[in-house]
């Protein structure tokens, strides 16, 4: 009797370890092809309801506009003759258009990797440009199928009165000349300190990256345009619509999603030593390929970002093959490669070499201490049907995790006026991104220059083209 009421009990644990066993082996057999799961899309944390349901278009996640618009608080129009969508928020006017790839924003073409559709007479446009767009962060995780909106803060009020003083700025900065004096100012115009840490770019980006939400860095200020390009790429930075910074900062000098901002521009250029170099000698960056230069080059190595930038501002003007050509004319020549403008410069001085490449700015200082160093300025690319000579920045963005944005934003904003700008271009003789700033007396002596249009955005897109050219021809 005992043992047959154990049987049963015995049997059916033995038919659910057969179940179990089963649905374990069925189990990997359904994950292993999965069907994509829906999207969610989510704002501030909430599930958004959409219809028709988001969906996956060449890498992008479509979703229908007017929810998403009318939730970040913008007005939107339709025209249904031009098929176009016109979404208003403040003074950010957006614009896209059914089966286009070309859209508006900031006043700017902008070119979608996915054109707006019409599904279920609804029109599905790009989430990110959308949701950046009406200034708010845009997050994909990917295993989670899930896009993260985070509608941003509104834009801090002027300056409201402070009269102790209240608040505090982290930077991340790898720009240190003489920041201190600018900072004072901020601080006593504004009432907010300002702390910052300096280092190498790539190792700051690597710090904000790993300290994630925790970040103390507010504001990540940098040199070179490849710089904060790849800080934006990277999600370390978030788009700030200021209108104060888009009038005083030129488009060029600015990222087109308004995530980072040039403050200084900074030009490389020839460098020449008067004695042993006519003027009329020099003409462009591409003419050092030339034999005669043999021998008698100084320039930086092709590990710095500088070069870099050069190299891919080369590479939008003539394409790949011919910019390859030119480099590799350069190493032909045996330039003598020093990983210091300053120290090429005293190099220059001091007979070794006869021609360099520097950033504008080296001289100037060389200058300020010594009105006689002999090294003169050469602006490159001068003539007709040239492009003019090689800008780049230095800027700033804030940072995705911003723990101050309000004081970052207001830092950003006096730094693009007109006493910031005064300050920070001159502690380094660099040229002011507002035009309405004037520049200091030793580079304005250095006369006027023509300037490469091209969009500093572009150094960044170009940079890693660069990095592979520099090496397939042989530069160090
Ligand atoms: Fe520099």
């Amino acid at each position: 009797m005992k043992k047959k009421l154990k049987g049963i009990p015995g049997r059916i644990s033995l038919l659910l370890a057969v179940t179990l066993v089963l649905l374990a082996a069925m189990f990997p057999l359904a994950q292993a092809a999965p069907a994509p799961g829906p999207i969610r899309v989510t704002l501030d944390g909430a599930v958004l309801t959409l219809d028709p349901a988001p969906q996956m278009v060449a890498g992008r996640v479509m979703v229908p506009y007017r929810i998403i618009a009318e939730r970040l608080g913008a007005r939107v129009g339709w025209d249904s003759r031009t098929r176009a969508v016109t979404v208003t928020k403040g003074d950010e006017v957006i614009r896209l258009t059914v089966g286009e790839t070309t859209a508006v924003r900031g006043g700017r073409n902008i070119t979608l990797d996915a054109a707006p559709m019409l599904v279920a007479g609804r029109v599905m446009v790009p989430l990110r440009f959308l949701g950046e767009g009406l200034g708010s962060r845009v997050h994909w995780d990917g295993p989670g199928r899930t896009v993260a909106l985070r509608a941003a803060a509104p834009d801090p009020a002027p300056a409201p009165a402070e009269p102790r003083g209240r608040g505090v700025v982290n930077l991340y900065t790898s720009r240190h000349y003489g920041v201190e004096p600018v900072f004072a100012e901020f601080t006593r115009a504004t009432g907010i300190e300002v702390r910052f840490t300096t280092g190498a770019d790539a190792v700051l980006r690597e710090r904000i990256r790993a300290e994630g939400r925790h970040t103390p860095a507010d504001v990540y200020l940098a040199v070179d345009a490849g710089n904060l390009w790849l800080a934006a790429r990277d999600g370390l930075l978030q788009p700030i619509n200021s209108r104060t910074l888009q009038q005083n900062i030129p488009a060029a000098l600015r990222d087109p999603g308004n995530r980072w901002f040039g403050l200084t521009q900074r030009v490389r250029t020839l460098m020449y030593h008067p004695e042993r170099v006519r003027p009329e000698e020099l003409s462009t960056y591409e003419a050092l390929a030339d034999p005669r230069w043999r021998g008698r080059l100084v320039m930086r190595p092709a590990t710095h970002s500088y070069t870099q930038s050069l190299v891919a501002s080369m590479i939008a003007a003539h394409g790949e093959a011919r910019a390859e050509e030119i480099v590799r004319g350069w190493v032909a020549n045996q330039p003598i490669l020093i990983d210091s403008d300053t120290r090429i410069l005293e190099t220059l001085a001091a007979g070794r070499g006869d021609v360099a490449i520097t950033n504008h700015y080296y001289l100037g200082r060389l200058l300020q201490a010594n009105p006689n160093f002999p090294v003169r300025v050469f602006w490159a690319n001068q003539g007709e049907r040239e492009r003019g000579a090689h800008v780049n920045i230095s800027g700033a963005g804030v940072t995705t995790h911003s723990p101050n944005r309000e004081n970052a934003i207001r830092l950003l904003e006096w730094l693009s006026g007109p006493q910031g700008q005064k300050l920070l271009a001159d502690t380094n003789h660099e040229y002011p991104a507002n035009p309405a700033v004037a520049s200091h007396p030793i580079i304005a002596g250095f006369g006027a220059f023509r300037r490469d249009p091209l969009s500093m955005a572009e150094y960044g897109r170009l940079q890693e083209a660069a990095v592979r050219l520099l090496d397939r021809a042989g530069y160090r």
